[in-house]
């Protein structure tokens, strides 16, 4: 999802760049010498991860595999190449009972297997190499690949009722927005390296994010009508990975240190629409 975004902008503001892939399998340090040989690389962004949350309680070797070792090797790639290495992680890698928006200070204690992966693949990217821009997102979406306004557009399309998570917190993140703000960083060849947190502004429920997704859904005519839709508690639905009751992000640091443009999730959830509306007149 979030590499075909970066792909895409980089490719609007003609930056010179090598996208890949499966084919090029972090997990495995010759094919990423192999793919870098003979190429000159200042910047390197690693959108590759194990991201099914559910699955990895069933095979965390798997998630680390890609999510630590993995990073590890880019990391170490990045330290031989000289290379700026942008990497994404997760809110996630905290437990979820804090207050207030989490800063970049704050201690992470994964609740699942998933984020405790991408909390080692932080702490690998930190011993290979001593700068870094390590961003965590929360609540990722774009009009690329599944997500969870995807599903819910589909569920709309297909259910009548659906029952929808109210007691857990976060903000979105979507993926287009990020997507200029890392070129941003890229084109101002920024050194201002550090871990940032980063999500759209805004503090929701997974039941309020579904129900604007529905509304906007309607108005922009891609579902025929409204479904009901009940609020329950995540306990309902037993079985799956923990996740945070409230992982929150706060941004400020990234608005400070790097520019980075935040804007209200709502707008930015319209901006979707927008977009995939036009991605499905085009296709
Ligand atoms: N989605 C969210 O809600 C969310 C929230 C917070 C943070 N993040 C982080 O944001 C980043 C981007 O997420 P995303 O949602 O764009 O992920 P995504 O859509 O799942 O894309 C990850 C890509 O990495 C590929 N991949 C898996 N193992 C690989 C390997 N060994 N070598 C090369 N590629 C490999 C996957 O291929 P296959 O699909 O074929 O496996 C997939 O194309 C990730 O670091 C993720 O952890 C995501």
């Amino acid at each position: 999802m979030l590499g075909r975004q970066l792909a895409l902008e980089f490719a609007g503001r003609e930056f010179d760049f090598f996208a890949s892939d499966l084919e090029v399998d972090i997990c495995s340090r010759q094919g990423l010498q192999d793919f870098v040989r003979g190429k000159k690389i200042r910047w390197m962004v690693n959108c590759a991860a194990y991201t099914a949350v559910n699955r990895a309680e069933a095979e965390p070797e798997r998630a680390l595999a890609v999510n630590a070792a993995g990073v590890e090797n880019l990391s170490q790639l990045a330290a031989e190449l000289g290379a700026r290495l942008i990497h994404f992680s997760s809110d996630y890698v905290f437990a979820g009972d804090a207050k207030e928006p989490y800063r970049e200070n704050a201690q992470p204690r994964p609740l699942s297997r998933y984020g405790w992966s991408k909390w080692q693949g932080e702490i690998k990217m930190a011993a290979a190499l001593g700068t870094f821009f390590l961003f965590r997102i929360s609540w990722l979406y774009g009009v690329y690949g599944p997500n969870f306004v995807h599903t819910m557009l589909k569920i709309f399309r297909e259910k009548e009722t659906a029952r929808i998570v109210n007691d857990q917190f976060g903000a979105p993140t979507y993926a287009a927005a990020l997507a200029e703000n890392i070129a941003g960083l890229i084109g101002s060849d920024s050194e201002r390296f550090g871990v940032y947190h980063y999500c759209d502004r805004g503090a929701i429920s997974w039941f309020d994010f579904a129900a604007a997704t529905m509304e906007m859904a309607l108005e922009f005519g891609m579902i025929p009508q409204k479904i009901s839709l009940q609020a329950v508690p995540a306990s309902k639905f037993p079985g799956a990975a923990a996740r945070p009751a409230y992982s929150v992000l706060d941004s400020g640091k990234a608005v400070r240190e790097l520019g980075f443009q935040v804007h209200d999730w709502q707008l930015n959830l319209k901006r979707f629409f927008r977009e995939k509306a036009a991605l499905e007149e085009t296709s």
